[in-house]
């Protein structure tokens, strides 16, 4: 198969249209079959929930090229578990995860020009996600609903790719206690925008946000969880009902005890004990492993021994034995990887 003519080491965290995308429709209690089409447009009521009442949740996960030149996609199967505890939590019906695996792998199959060589330090972003698309005007869920996958070639999310980022400690709130940041439901997004913008506007890379109950311990940023590195190597992540369970986390804590024999602990982490790391980084299947250089906290600046220039130590080995498992340059875990072709 021919790959099409990208320039791939250039390209950053962007949408560019594939050739094919998946569409299931969920309507009379069941959902269809599905199939592939090339429309990349949408056509829904104007009163369709997703619109009035923002009923839609996704998912996010890529293919990779491995050394061997096969197509392979990273725990697909937790996207699928992930996307059904969303679906629940707004009232929507949920996708089968056997058959959320089956698209996946039919989407990036059918888009496989587009999957990045290996090498090239690009990926194919797979984008899941689901939306209420009949007339809904009453707040109430809707009955119709559409599921979809798109696919698009991306580079690293943030500028830079592996040079450590500055953070700012979040006036505003993500999550509430009690309330929808466990799961990937755009409206975590939406409320969002102001507060990076906001972040960027002021020279900050990303928002690190706080518990909204107390706003003394460490959630997340509106994109990637949290991992920190002890003095004496301890892999620290926050443990909060209100953030996102990370994939890309919950593989790198296995990671570092079975690969690297690191002491781990998920634990809640509060603001100030942060100075106390030696070293801090963003991690989602966005963000991969970004390294955090600094963290500013209303004026007060926390920097990370690592300094501005390159990864910590531990980061780098924990992004080197991740990215090598997802490659295909080191054996990974049973179950771990799927291979499309
Ligand atoms: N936290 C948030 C808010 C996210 O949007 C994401 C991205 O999916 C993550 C964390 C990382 O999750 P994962 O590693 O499953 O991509
Ligand atoms: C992902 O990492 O897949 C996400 O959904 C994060 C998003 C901010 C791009």
């Amino acid at each position: 198969m021919e790959k099409k003519n990208i320039d791939w080491s250039n390209l950053g965290f962007g949408y560019l249209k594939t050739d094919k995308r998946f569409v299931s429709q969920f309507k009379d209690g069941k959902w269809d079959e599905g199939r592939m089409t090339e429309d990349d447009t949408v056509v829904i009521s104007e009163c369709a929930g997703v619109l009035q009442y923002a009923q839609t949740i996704f998912e996010g996960l890529k293919a990779y090229t491995t050394e061997d030149g096969r197509i392979v996609t990273f725990r697909p199967d937790l996207n699928a578990s992930r996307l059904a505890d969303s679906a629940r939590r707004l009232e929507m019906p949920v996708f089968p995860e056997d058959r959320f695996v089956e698209a996946v792998k039919q989407t990036v199959k059918e888009n496989a020009a587009y999957v990045p060589p290996y090498g090239s330090g690009a990926t194919l972003y797979i984008r899941p996600y689901m939306f209420g698309s009949n007339p809904v005007i009453g707040v109430k869920p809707a009955d119709e609903y559409q599921f979809r996958i798109f696919t698009t070639p991306v580079g690293p999310y943030f500028k830079g790719g592996a040079k450590p980022i500055t953070i700012k400690v979040s006036d505003f709130d993500r999550a509430a206690p009690h309330g929808t940041g466990h799961i990937k439901a755009g409206l975590n997004y939406a409320m969002s925008l102001h507060a990076i913008v906001t972040a960027h506007a002021e020279g900050y890379d990303e928002n690190m946000y706080l518990d909204a109950g107390s706003r003394t311990k460490v959630e997340e940023t509106g994109g990637a969880n949290f991992l920190f590195v002890t003095k004496d190597h301890k892999v620290v992540t926050p443990k909060s009902s209100s953030i996102l369970p990370s994939i890309t986390r919950r593989s790198l804590m296995q990671v570092a005890k079975d690969y690297l024999g690191l002491e781990t602990e998920e634990r809640e982490v509060y603001l100030d004990e942060l100075a106390d790391f030696a070293e801090c980084g963003l991690c989602g299947t966005a963000a991969v492993i970004s390294p955090v250089g600094k963290i500013v906290d209303h004026g007060k600046e926390i920097c990370f021994p690592a300094g501005m220039e390159k990864m910590g130590e531990i980061t780098q080995k924990l992004y080197d034995t991740l990215t090598g498992i997802q490659m295909g340059r080191l054996e990974a875990p049973a179950g771990w990887i799927e291979v499309i072709e």
